[in-house]
């Protein structure tokens, strides 16, 4: 059976930098994001007895190091599905892979639904985010819809993501700018690995779950200042992790900062905006709904126009549009 199926991107408010489990990809900490309507990975599996290899297009291209990420996932879903038949793959991103977006959320969780469903199995979605995150940490998240927690579980059965609230919930934007096109320079892998030596980094551990309650409750009484200022600085901290971590690691490029400073001057004078970042350059604004027109005006005079406008998605579904 051919499957295909639609998951976005995820960005985290309180993130995921380490892990007590490389192997299983436990992280060292719960963490909380959001779906993004507008980053969207498309991929359609087909298990075919004819093939004698996984055949695997990714974009338009055959690409042998992605390739062998993506064989060792379609591994685990056979061992799930006890199936030894190999699988055509194509995988498509809506957004620009030349910009240097992480598409490796999007691109598990797509794989992982469309690949376990053409293996002729029916999975919860419990089960569906432990074997997305088995492929990459942060694609457990784009399991869900909406806002979404993944759990801080000691156990591969018990790290999985849950939906916290439904995309409706809170009437939010979340710009990305893009700020760079390199291809990402350290692997969040290894920048992760790196983080573990790092002095301050027992400091970040020992105030998660705190962290974590704190922006719960702010979300829960949608106070979007008080939940602003935790994201923006928990990304700083994110940061401050990376920079100084042995060897270091910079993942800003001169516009990055040119926006957190723009971010941080359109709250002192006009309205709440907050910014979040990832292990790469890109900054991600996130305002109220009714602030988006406003910001973007502003992003704009300053010539800031590499974005992609996103609101709270529904997590990963599945579609007949098929690829091939
Ligand atoms: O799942 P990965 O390997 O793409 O790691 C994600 C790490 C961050 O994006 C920096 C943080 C997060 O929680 O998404």
């Amino acid at each position: 059976m051919k499957t295909t199926a639609i998951a976005p991107s995820n960005i985290a408010f309180i993130k995921y930098w380490g892990k007590k489990d490389e192997e299983l990809r436990l992280p060292a900490n719960g963490s909380i994001s959001v779906n993004l309507s507008n980053l969207l990975t498309t991929t359609t599996v087909e298990f075919n007895k004819s093939l004698k290899t996984d055949d695997i297009t990714i974009n338009g291209k055959r690409d042998a190091k992605k390739a062998n990420r993506v064989m060792k996932h379609l591994e685990r879903i056979r061992a799930v599905a006890r199936i030894p038949t190999k699988a055509r793959v194509v995988s498509q991103n809506n957004f620009p892979t030349a910009g240097g977006l992480a598409s490796s959320a999007s691109g598990f969780a797509a794989l992982t639904i469309a690949g376990t469903k053409a293996a002729g199995l029916s999975l919860k979605e419990k089960e569906l985010s432990i074997l997305a995150r088995q492929g990459s940490g942060s694609a457990c998240r784009s399991v869900p819809d909406g806002f979404v927690e993944w759990l801080d579980g000691d156990t591969d059965k018990t790290s999985f993501a849950i939906s916290l609230y439904p995309p409706s919930y809170w009437d939010i934007a979340i710009v990305v700018v893009l700020a760079g096109n390199e291809e990402k320079s350290v692997l969040t892998s290894e920048g992760m690995r790196f983080v573990k030596s790092n002095p301050f980094y027992p400091v970040r551990l020992s105030n998660m779950g705190r962290k974590i309650k704190e922006l719960k409750q702010y979300m829960k009484k949608r106070d979007f200042e008080r939940f602003g200022m935790l994201v923006e600085s928990e990304a700083l901290e994110l940061h401050a992790m990376a920079l100084t971590s042995a060897p270091p690691i910079i993942y800003w490029q001169p516009l990055t900062m040119r926006v957190m400073k723009l971010v941080q001057g359109i709250r002192s004078r006009y309205f709440p905006v907050y910014f979040t970042i990832d292990s790469g350059p890109h900054v991600c604004i996130v305002c109220e709904k009714k602030n988006q027109n406003l910001l973007i005006q502003k992003l704009r005079q300053q010539n800031i126009q590499d974005i992609i406008i996103n609101k709270p998605s529904l997590g990963t579904r599945l579609t007949s549009n098929h690829l091939f």
